[in-house]
Parts: structure tokens; sequence; C-alpha cells
């Protein structure tokens, strides 16, 4: 039996954290701000950022909302982009992806100040995520290693197979698992062998966007599984990238879908607001 990781509690305890950080800040006059910016209707994107908005209360971070229309040319949003990384009051300006299709993504990402980057999405914090001296780091991967260490796992010189190389996840998990001292080995959809590689795995990372795509014949007994994955069903429940049922038996430690990895992006982001703030105010 495997010792399920409770994401929704370690997230909660990463928020109370951050929520007495707050406090100390606001004894110095200092109150940290995050500028969120959602284009257009997308229902999963409004049910993101009303929840970033509840977690910024939760923490006692002020929000500043933005919904603009479908429609919004990229000049106004890139305006006022500009106009939240002149403003000293606002440390954090997250920007909801999806963009509708007229809006080149990676223009408006490049636009945010690198100090003001909470999402760790700038290749600026690319770089520093790189040469391991990140400050403000992507929240899911950083989640992820939230997730191990606070479960008591080391991760030195342990074998790291991280399954996926996106640019959100699969590659700055790797960076982070190496930056923790783990020997890494990120695989793909042209990896040969995957099933062969994954059981040399002390840690699964698994972030392949395929329902139940990891299963139990690919993992050995003892692995710790991160498993990042939000699939939905047919029938309209949620299940991660990891066959829970045949892997959780070889498992030492593994993350349940939904209630792993899911509330850690969020909690990391206030995580990554405070650090802004700190930095900002030459704390940090
Ligand atoms: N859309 C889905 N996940 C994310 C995220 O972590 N950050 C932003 N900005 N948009 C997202």
């Amino acid at each position: 039996m495997a010792n399920i990781i409770d994401g929704k509690q370690i997230s909660t305890d990463i928020k109370n954290e951050v929520q007495k950080e707050v406090i100390e800040l606001k004894d110095k006059g200092i109150e940290p701000c995050l500028a969120v910016i959602l284009v257009g209707e997308n229902p999963a994107s409004q049910v993101y950022v009303r929840n970033k908005k509840r977690a910024c209360e939760y923490c006692g971070i002020k929000s500043l909302s933005y919904e603009l229309p479908e429609s919004t040319p990229e000049e106004e949003l890139l305006a006022l982009i500009d106009s939240l990384n002149l403003d000293p009051a606002c440390n954090g300006i997250l920007v909801q992806l999806p963009l509708p299709g007229h809006i080149d993504e990676d223009k408006v990402l490049l636009r945010i100040d690198p100090k003001k980057d909470v999402d760790g999405f700038h290749p600026y914090n690319v770089g520093l995520l790189s040469i391991g001296k990140a400050k403000l780091k992507a929240c899911t991967p950083a989640g992820c290693i939230e997730l191990i260490k606070r479960s008591g796992v080391d991760i030195t010189g342990k074998k790291c197979v991280v399954v996926g190389r996106s640019n959100i996840v699969g590659k700055p998990v790797g960076m982070l698992l190496l930056a923790e001292n783990g020997t890494v080995i990120t695989t793909h959809s042209k990896t040969k062998d995957l099933a062969g590689v994954c059981r040399q795995a002390d840690i699964l990372v698994a972030a392949i966007g395929k329902p139940k795509f990891i299963t139990g014949d690919m993992v050995s007994e003892g692995v710790t599984v991160i498993d990042v994955g939000i699939n939905r069903m047919e029938n309209g429940k949620l299940c991660g990238d990891v066959d829970f049922d045949s892997v959780e038996p070889k498992a030492e430690y593994i993350t349940p879908v939904p209630g792993g990895v899911g509330p850690m992006t969020i909690a990391m982001l206030m995580k990554n607001c405070l650090t802004a703030c700190r930095m900002q105010n030459g704390l940090e």
C-alpha cells in the first residue's frame, strides 16, 4: 500500500505559510498585489482565474482583475502589461492562457517584466531555472518538487524519470529535479523502450496528457510517482496520466488525481507573488 501524497493538505500548508509572511510584510507597510488578466470567456480559464483570486484573498494578497473581451486587440493587451510593469503597487502579472488566436502568446509573455512574472514563463526566468538560480519558478513544476520534498523523499542521487517534455511542465520539472541533485532522464513520444526507462525510476513524474498512460508494468517496487495529468473521462470523472489502480500497489508514494498536483499550482503562484513582492522591496 502506497502512501498517498495529500496535495490538498500540502497546498493549504503553503498558503498558510504565505498568509503568515504577508501579515509580516503588511506590518512593514508593504501590501503584495497580483494583477490577473483574462481575455475572452473560456469557461475553464474563468474557473482558474476565480480560484486564483480566491487564493489571493485567503493569503491576504490584493488582486487586481482585468477581464477583457475576446476581441481585444493585441496592442491593447500589451499596453495594459506595459502600464502594470510600471506600476510599483503591482508586484505580479498573470495573463491567463490560452489567449484568443489573434494574440501572439510568446509576444505577450515576453512583454511581462521578468521581476513580475509570477508564472515563471518568461525566457529570462526559464534561463535562470536552467542555471539553477531561479527565483520565480513555473508553478506546477515547483509544486511537484514541494510534494516530493514535503513527503520526506530525498531527491539527491535518485533516478528521476520525467515523462513528457513540454515547456510548462516536462522541461522545467527536469531542471528542478537536477537542481535538487537528482539524476534526470526526460522522455517523450520518440523515446525507445519507454517502459524500460520508466522501470529504472526511483521518482517518476508523468506529464504526458494521456489518461492512465503509465501502467503498473512500467514501474518498479518502491517508486515515488507524481502525476501531473488532469484528464476528463467519458463518465465525467477526472483521471491522471497514471493508471492509479495498477501503479499504486507498487509505489511507496503516489499523488492522487484530483487532490495531488492540481491544488499545488495555485499555492506556488501565491508563493511566487510573495517572492516577487519581497524582491521588489529589496527584501531578497
Ligand atoms: N492556463 C493553464 N494553466 C495556466 C497557468 O499555470 N498559468 C497561466 N497563466 N495560464 C494557464
